[in-house]
């Protein structure tokens, strides 16, 4: 799910995670909810239930976070066990991959503590089987033996916190959403909120900023956390090597240029996406994992990490025919379409 172009190394996706990855030193990862920029509705939500457990004293109930790679679904899940001071139990859907791993960690959880499980989406249907009387009973029903002779033994659990993370609400079975006690969806920050986390993470890595070095980076991080932090890190090398280290708009602006970023924030993938629905389709309609093949990306990144802020910047429609660039993609890309390649409700003259 990384975009490689400007990878941490820190941030490869692994397949188990026993913690989560911490970044490159300092960490900008916010540790406690007052920490966290943003996402106002989905914060001010958590809060209220993680005070009301608290005063209960009982464990909170079962969170899901939903949305694109980088909005801060893994911090969120940090920023729930170090608020409840319980202990945090990181995996993911694809780690569990049989019943017995789920079984495995269940039974090492401590009462009230927070299990982890990202990419929740990608759990097999006898695991999370295994899941439902465990999440809702906080039981655990082993199977011992086999054929006629098998007979179940049932575990008592401690009372957990389930957090899953996932990048496609879609993919999650019903059974599985519905006992979720809050489903919160992560949207891409705006441009002010992002620019808030580009001071913070420039206060923690002692970085000198003006406001309009930070919303120059801001406004070009694709609404999202990670990429703003990533972006703060390059240009503050280009800071620190042509300059004095301090981050003018300038300064930003000729980072940015240097590692391939153009005005709307998209990089080299973003635009070899449009360009070859552009000049290779002609603008459209193409199934996706064709347009996946023509930029070499996996299907599911595309779709997951690509897509998303192109549809959301107006530059790529979805339509049950395929993929099509709009007006504002081709303009983007300095090209003019053929006539017949934009969307029917769409003009060249719009
Ligand atoms: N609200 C926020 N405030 C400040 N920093 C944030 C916020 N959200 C995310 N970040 C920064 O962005 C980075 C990525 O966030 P995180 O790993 O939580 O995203 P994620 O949604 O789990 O992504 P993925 O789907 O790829 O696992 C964090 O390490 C942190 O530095
Ligand atoms: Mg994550």
């Amino acid at each position: 799910m990384a975009r490689d172009e400007l990878l941490d190394p820190s941030e490869l996706p692994e397949e188990v995670e026993p913690t989560i990855p911490d970044e490159p030193q300092p960490s900008l990862r916010p540790r406690r909810l007052d920490d966290f920029v943003g996402q106002a509705e989905t914060k001010a939500r958590l809060g209220v239930i993680l005070t009301a457990a608290a005063r209960r004293g009982q464990s909170v109930d079962h969170l899901l976070f939903a949305g694109p790679p980088g909005l801060g679904k893994t911090s969120l899940a940090g920023i729930v066990a170090a608020e409840m001071g319980v202990e945090l139990h990181v995996t993911s859907g694809p780690a569990l991959e049989r019943p017995g791993d789920v079984a495995a960690i269940l039974t090492k959880l401590g009462e009230g503590d927070v299990l982890f499980i990202d990419e929740i989406h990608r759990l097999s249907r006898s695991v999370e089987e295994v899941l439902y009387p465990a999440l809702e009973d906080f039981v655990l029903d082993i199977v011992l033996g086999k054929g006629p002779a098998a007979r179940t033994i049932r575990l008592e659990l401690p009372r957990f916190c389930l957090v899953g993370a996932t990048t496609r609400t879609g993919l999650i079975t019903g059974p599985l959403r519905d006992r979720f006690g809050l489903v919160a969806r992560l949207d891409y920050y705006d441009p002010e909120d992002l620019r808030a986390i580009v001071e913070r993470a420039a206060g923690i890595l002692g970085a000198s900023i003006t406001t309009e070095g930070a919303t120059e980076i801001a406004s070009r991080s694709r609404g999202t956390p990670r990429i703003a932090n990533r972006l703060l890190r390059r240009v503050r090398d280009v800071a620190e090597v042509t300059g004095d280290g301090s981050i003018d708009a300038g300064v930003a602006a000729e980072g940015l240029a240097l590692f391939g970023i153009d005005e709307l924030g998209l990089d080299k993938v973003d635009r070899s996406v449009l360009s070859a629905l552009c000049e290779r389709f002609g603008g459209g309609p193409v199934g996706l994992s064709t347009l996946a093949i023509a930029v070499s990306e996996p299907t599911e990144t595309v779709e997951d990490v690509y897509e998303p802020y192109l549809i959301q910047q107006g530059l790529l429609v979805r339509t049950p025919r395929g993929r099509v660039a709009t007006a504002a993609a081709w303009r983007h890309l300095r090209l003019v379409p053929p006539a017949s390649a934009l969307p029917s409700s769409e003009s060249l003259f719009d």
